[in-house]
């Protein structure tokens, strides 16, 4: 909250930015009044939202946007950012049109603007909900410095499908961690007011549903039950909604026949009646268009009126709004009341932005100068690099432990196509990611093993046949102590419009990796990809296996300090990695069906050539150290409807390092009026560990926890007997059971 004195800015009366609903507020008189003076087109041009373009010289604005900027027929740019190119566009804005309303500028910051943090579904392997607001906070910072007032983030699509290539955008395949994990980014973007010139509004992607696409294609087909839909894929957004999210992204994607865009159930009834969403709903890239396509349609004039309909304020780049709504509403299709709602609704983030009060708030060129790639950026990327890296095995070569490196080794073969790249480890959507900056692993490896000879071969590439750089790896490896494989896919691979349906090692790597795997020399991969690969051969044959993904700015120094053990790996998968495509979707929530697997009988439910476990599960991942745990207490035998119950479990650190372990309570309902999952999570707690050290970690339960969708759609508990589990993955656990009453 924010209490400005009374001052008249470009025209306006203007008195601070107290937030209130009701017309009456300073803010809702404010907007009322500009309204008032707004022709129809003005209206619609702040509900439409333009890109602007990136030239080799820089960036550019396409001149017919300009115009319409001028005409008061769009009120938004994206993909527009620098301060001195905002600043341009803002002023020509500001000095140019009738009523001279400030332009909002959105931009994709997903893990950072030009300070790069690991992507997403790697982030979420800490489990580290401080750090990975932090992250967001600090990819705000950065942007906000270069001129944006609004991102495209948090996405907090939940997915159970690694075929899908923007998993990597995500928190991967659970809705309470999801949850928790979105709420966090959204603090972050959002800060504690929206008209910090440090913060940007958050804007929660892609409402709903987009990551449970047939197939794993992306903009495929979405169709679920009811129950469904609300238990698993709507609460990361209604967490983000609940954290104060400004805005509200709607998804190409139909679900159960209706294209999100045009679903008035989700996008009024869901998110505004029961969820009590009061911001602005923007539609993903022309997904207003595309109705027709999906054939909910018949032209773009009725998709644009089914869109204001359902609940969509802001039309991005479809130019829809713009090019029929003035029509719809001379016909009558469309109240002018529902434009109205729509405008005010872009108008109040423009006032909460701080930007009547000041558009150029945002625009500061030393702010730039000082907060981008600074010293806290870079610093932070190295911190969360670390913590996101999951171990996910580690055994003797020759009853040698190969990670951390062991001061014996002299000479290491680093090789593979992501073993000196910097583009690649900044992964999908990086904005404006500096890559000069980006640390390499060979970089990183040299600066931590200076008294080592560390030899390079990219040997082949992250795609593609050729084949000509196998012999001289071949050769590196074979002359070394140690042999280091950065492997897996490089930055389009995953990502929009990047499904894979074969999750193997593109190109030729596998085939690198079997070569090199005969050379006789103990092998780590270091695996880096935008989703969970499939990768029995590796997990069968390789003794060391830490998945990187892709890291960001400072991948080569924070996969180093893991490498060397000057950091131990302590993330765990959200995502379960399948043994098989033909698996997916394999995850851990899943349901016991009538006939649960039994080795001894074929008429149970399993595959006649893949087991029914994925190969890593939800929650998994090893550290240098080890962890026992014993002790699994509930404080009383039965919970009633309001009381809570107590758990607790001993953890030890029973190796010879320091490190960090999650621990994870699951919980299973044994009988509902509907069936349940066989585990749902329920809450972690990461806690360091010195050698021989021991711990109890303790965790509350209360009915609250066990609520879901029962029969008649109630969200409650139902009493009945449960099982408790707490582990160190979602497959490895201490059980117990209560009763609720
Ligand atoms: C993506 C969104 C993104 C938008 C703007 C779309 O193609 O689906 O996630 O925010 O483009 O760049």
């Amino acid at each position: 909250m924010r209490f400005a004195a009374l001052a008249i800015v470009f025209g306006y009366l203007f008195t601070g930015c107290a937030k209130q609903d009701d017309a009456n507020s300073t803010r809702g008189k404010f907007v009322k009044s500009l309204l008032s003076k707004m022709t129809m087109e003005e209206k619609i041009g702040q509900m439409t939202l333009y890109t602007s373009g990136w030239d080799v010289t820089g960036p550019v604005l396409n001149e017919n946007y300009r115009k319409d900027i001028l005409a008061g027929r769009c009120g938004n740019i994206f993909n527009a950012h620098t301060v001195t190119y905002n600043r341009e566009l803002q002023k020509f804005a500001m000095e140019n049109t009738r009523l001279k309303i400030p332009l909002l500028f959105g931009y994709d910051v997903i893990h950072g603007y030009k300070t790069i943090f690991p992507v997403p579904l790697a982030e979420s392997c800490s489990w580290d909900l401080a750090l990975i607001e932090k992250s967001a906070q600090l990819a705000a910072k950065e942007a906000a410095s270069a001129g944006l007032n609004w991102t495209f983030a948090p996405m907090v699509d939940i997915s159970r499908d690694p075929r899908w290539g923007r998993v990597a955008e995500g928190a991967g395949e659970d809705p309470y961690l999801g949850s928790l994990i979105a709420a966090s980014r959204t603090r972050g973007f959002q800060g504690a007011s929206l008209d910090d010139p440090l913060t940007l509004a958050a804007c929660v992607k892609h409402f709903a549903a987009y990551g449970a696409a047939e197939g794993g294609r992306d903009y495929g087909t979405v169709d679920m039950s009811e129950r469904s839909l609300r238990e698993v894929y709507l609460p990361t957004y209604h967490a983000a909604v609940n954290a104060g999210a400004a805005t509200v992204m709607s998804s190409f994607n139909e679900v159960s026949g209706v294209p999100a865009t045009g679903n008035r159930f989700l996008l009024t009834k869901i998110l505004r009646e029961e969820w009590g969403f009061k911001g602005m709903v923007v539609t993903d890239y022309t997904s207003i268009n595309e109705m027709v396509k999906h054939g909910y349609a018949a032209d773009e004039k009725q998709a644009g009126e089914q869109a204001v309909s359902a609940g969509v304020d802001m039309d991005m780049q479809g130019a829809v709004y713009q090019n029929f709504l003035i029509k719809s509403v001379k016909e009558g299709k469309i109240p002018e009341s529902v434009i109205d709602q729509s405008v005010v609704r872009v108008l109040n983030l423009k006032y909460d932005l701080g930007l009547f009060e000041d558009p150029y708030r945002y625009l500061n060129n030393q702010r730039e100068k000082e907060n981008t790639l600074s010293e806290e950026m870079l610093a932070h990327s190295l911190e969360i690099g670390r913590k996101s890296i999951v171990l996910l095995k580690n055994e003797p070569f020759n009853g040698v432990k190969i990670l951390p490196i062991s001061p014996e080794v002299h000479k290491i073969a680093l090789i593979g196509p992501l073993a000196d790249n910097r583009v690649d480890m900044m992964g999908t959507w990086h904005a404006a990611g500096d890559e000069t900056r980006v640390v390499t692993v060979l970089e990183g490896l040299r600066k931590a093993l200076p008294q080592c000879q560390i030899n390079f071969a990219a040997g082949c590439e992250t795609s593609g046949e050729n084949r000509s750089g196998l012999d001289e790896a071949i050769r590196l490896a074979s002359g070394s102590d140690l042999v280091i494989l950065a492997l897996g896919e490089n930055y389009v691979q995953s990502g929009e419009a990047a499904s894979r349906s074969i999750l193997g090692l593109p190109g030729v790597q596998q085939e690198m990796l079997e070569k090199l795997s005969a050379c006789g020399k103990p092998v780590a991969v270091l695996l880096m990809a935008g989703r969970p690969l499939v990768i029995r051969w590796m997990a069968n044959h390789v003794p060391a296996i830490l998945n990187t993904s892709h890291l960001g700015t400072m991948a080569g120094e924070a996969i180093a300090d893991v490498l060397t053990g000057k950091s131990n790996p302590s993330g765990k998968l959200t995502m379960s990695f399948p043994r098989d495509e033909g698996q997916i979707p394999v995850y851990y929530s899943m349901k016991n069906t009538g006939r649960p697997l039994d080795p001894a009988n074929k008429y149970t439910s399993k595959y006649l050539d893949v087991p029914n476990e994925p190969l890593y599960p939800f929650g998994y991942g090893l550290s240098y150290t080890s962890f026992g745990y014993s002790e699994l207490k509930l404080s009383s035998d039965h919970l009633s409807m309001k009381d809570s119950l107590l758990v607790s479990v001993q953890i030890k650190n029973i190796g010879q390092m320091a490190g960090e372990e999650i621990v994870q309570l699951y919980i299973r309902d044994l009988v509902g009026s509907v069936t349940r999952p066989v585990k749902e999570l329920k809450g972690f707690q990461k806690l360091m560990l010195q050698p021989g050290e021991s711990k109890e970690v303790k965790f509350i339960l209360r009915a609250d926890d066990l609520r879901f969708y029962t029969s008649n759609m109630t969200f409650a508990a139902e009493p009945g007997l449960f099982r408790v589990m707490a582990g160190t993955s979602s497959m490895q656990y201490l059980e117990a059971g209560f009763e609720l009453k």
